[in-house]
């Protein structure tokens, strides 16, 4: 799978172990950084290029760590298309694909472990939208809320 993966300073260095562990396991890595946690840098912009592959089909899903996840997420729900989903554990990361079809997994590096995240990555990951009647109809009205906000 191709997966995009940005990070801000407060989220490395988990950007480069879960890389790591993704392409280890087979998948097609787009790197958007960053490289050094020395240098502060701002969330937003990481959110909005991991955003981006996604909403433009170049990546299947997309990772954006930071400290707390929340900004990611914050800002990557900015841009029509991502359903971007902060998550602290595996059972949300999987129901966020199952149920919600989020296509953005945001992380807080400063708030899990390691081992933690690396279990809610690969639960993220493998997990897939159901496609049932009730997740379509609630995800219908989802999209609906943003075409209504698009046009207002
Ligand atoms: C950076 O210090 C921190 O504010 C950022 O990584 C993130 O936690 C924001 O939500």
């Amino acid at each position: 799978m191709k997966i995009a993966i940005g990070a801000d300073h407060g989220g490395y260095p988990l950007n480069e172990h879960i890389i790591k562990i993704l392409g280890g396991a087979g998948h097609e890595i787009e790197d958007f950084g960053t490289h050094d946690g020395t240098q502060p840098d701002d969330y937003p912009d990481y959110a909005a290029r991991v955003g981006e592959a996604v909403r433009d089909g170049r990546a299947e899903c997309g990772i954006i760590i930071c400290g707390s996840g929340v900004g990611a997420a914050v800002a990557a729900n900015k841009l029509r298309g991502v359903r971007a989903a902060l998550c602290g554990d595996t059972y949300s990361a999987r129901q966020s694909r199952e149920h919600d079809d989020c296509n953005v997994l945001c992380l807080g590096a400063r708030v899990v472990g390691i081992e933690v995240a690396t279990e809610i990555v690969r639960a993220f990951v493998g997990a897939r939208f159901t496609g049932e009647e009730r997740h379509r109809r609630r995800l219908d009205k989802v999209l609906d809320i943003e075409r209504r906000e698009t046009l207002s």
